[in-house]
């Protein structure tokens, strides 16, 4: 643990802009929330404190938090700099670095927020901000400097004349305070702006003005510095993070055909030799087993486990369920809260029917079983081991061992 380190996650802001009802922290990026991006990055940098300030539907985000983060609340969401003041209560007693950073800035990476800190602890700065440097800047506060280079203050888009928008530096929001001196500051910040905002923003003129010592850290790879602030962005920060996510597969050993169409939740745990091929979705709580193929076109929604070497083709939903080892469904199905066996064959046009209008019911095919193309499994329902289902049947009762069952409603035709 770094003693001398406390994080400020800011997440209290609506949703204004994304033009919703959830809290914007709470909208998903790859299966998630953004503020869990986040969250896991305070944790990874040990910090003594972290402390997550909530407004808007905070009872809601509350749920999200993991433990050992300090929540508080802000009370009127009266802008970035009062939402900072409403943490520090939290922090009393705390002397050191805090870093602020956003709820809606989920790329950020643990080695840019490491590089930051570094730069602003050994050289002993009040202010270091993470800068980026934006060909296209729209939205973005921007960076101003004096004559010698040093950073005099930012300005907001909003509040910017034009020649303030043809600034490239940008303020990604992630800032380190000397926490008195931050303190200090934001008893001056007022909200003479268009917005009638408390802007964090603002600290920085302020301490320029009295002579403290503010820098920056320009930051590498802008894609970390993304504010989501509309649809628009939560879809290009879902992209991004998309792309991190696969690559991370490829790298522990899992072929992914077209990286583009492979929609692969956080979270998800693929094994070594699995391929996956285009326009395949993959739900978070999925895990697969070593050497699968899956897809084209199929859909593994939570709760759905492959084990080793199964096969799941073109247009097969799988949720819920576990899918024993060499078992192969290539085509056309729908496996909901199924436990399937191994060795076992799935006909195109399977379909278990798990809802009964009121509740999900369970299926249950053992080892090596051969289930006939077309096939309803109405829940709750068994298919014994080495049994066989003949194309077409609607099976409402339990099949036995070794029984070969056919028709609608399906009925045994021999013992094997
Ligand atoms: C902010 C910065 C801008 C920067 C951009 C980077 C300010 C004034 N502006 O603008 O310079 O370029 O981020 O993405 O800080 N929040 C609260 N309480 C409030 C208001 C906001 O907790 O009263 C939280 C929001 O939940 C959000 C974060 O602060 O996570 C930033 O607020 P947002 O409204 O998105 O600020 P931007 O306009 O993006
Ligand atoms: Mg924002």
């Amino acid at each position: 643990m770094n003693k001398s380190i406390a994080v400020v996650i800011l997440a209290a802001g609506k949703s204004t802009r994304m033009r919703s009802e959830t809290p914007k922290v709470l909208h998903q990026i790859c299966g998630r929330p953004m503020l869990g991006y986040v969250l896991d990055l305070s944790r990874s940098l040990k910090a003594k404190k972290i402390v997550a300030v909530l407004g808007y539907k905070h009872e809601e985000v509350r749920k999200y938090l993991t433990s050992g983060v300090i929540s508080v609340v802000q009370k009127k969401l009266l802008g970035t700099a009062n939402a900072l003041k409403s943490a520090l209560p939290a922090l009393k007693g705390f002397k050191g670095t805090v870093l602020v950073l956003y709820g809606d800035n989920p790329l950020l990476q643990k080695e840019t927020a490491s590089k930051l800190l570094k730069y602003h602890m050994e050289n002993n700065l009040d202010a270091t901000l993470l800068t980026a440097q934006m060909e296209k800047p729209a939205g973005y506060g921007r960076i101003l400097r004096d004559k010698y280079s040093g950073i005099c203050g930012i300005v907001e888009e909003k509040d910017a004349d034009d020649f303030d928008k043809d600034i490239k530096e940008i303020n990604t929001g992630i800032i380190c305070f000397n926490k008195d001196r931050l303190s200090e500051a934001l008893k001056f910040v007022k909200p003479d702006n268009r917005k009638k905002e408390y802007y964090l923003t603002d600290t920085i003129k302020i301490l320029y003005k009295s002579g403290r010592l503010v820098d920056a850290v320009k930051i590498s790879d802008i894609n970390e510095a993304l504010g989501v602030n509309s649809r628009v962005d939560l879809a290009k920060a879902n992209a991004i993070m998309q792309r991190r996510i696969n690559e991370k597969y490829m790298k522990e050993g899992v072929s992914i055909v077209d990286p583009a169409s492979a929609f692969i939740g956080w979270g998800a745990k693929i094994g070594k030799d699995s391929v996956i091929y285009p326009f395949t979705v993959i739900e978070s709580d999925v895990r697969i087993g070593r050497r699968c193929f899956v897809g084209p076109f199929a859909h593994l929604r939570a709760g759905t486990c492959l084990e080793d070497d199964t096969l799941v083709g073109n247009f097969v939903e799988i949720t819920r369920s576990r899918i024993g080892s060499k078992t192969i469904a290539k085509h056309f199905s729908y496996i909901g809260d199924t436990a399937v066996g191994r060795r076992v064959n799935i006909g195109a046009g399977t379909v278990t029917a798990n809802f009964d209008g009121r509740k999900k019911n369970r299926t249950v095919i053992k080892d090596r079983a051969f289930i006939g193309s077309d096939t309803v499994l109405v829940a709750p329902v068994s298919v014994g081991f080495d049994a066989i289902t003949g194309a077409g049947s609607v099976v409402i009762r339990k099949v036995s061992d070794k029984t070969t069952v056919a028709g609608v409603p399906a009925r045994v035709l021999k013992h094997k």
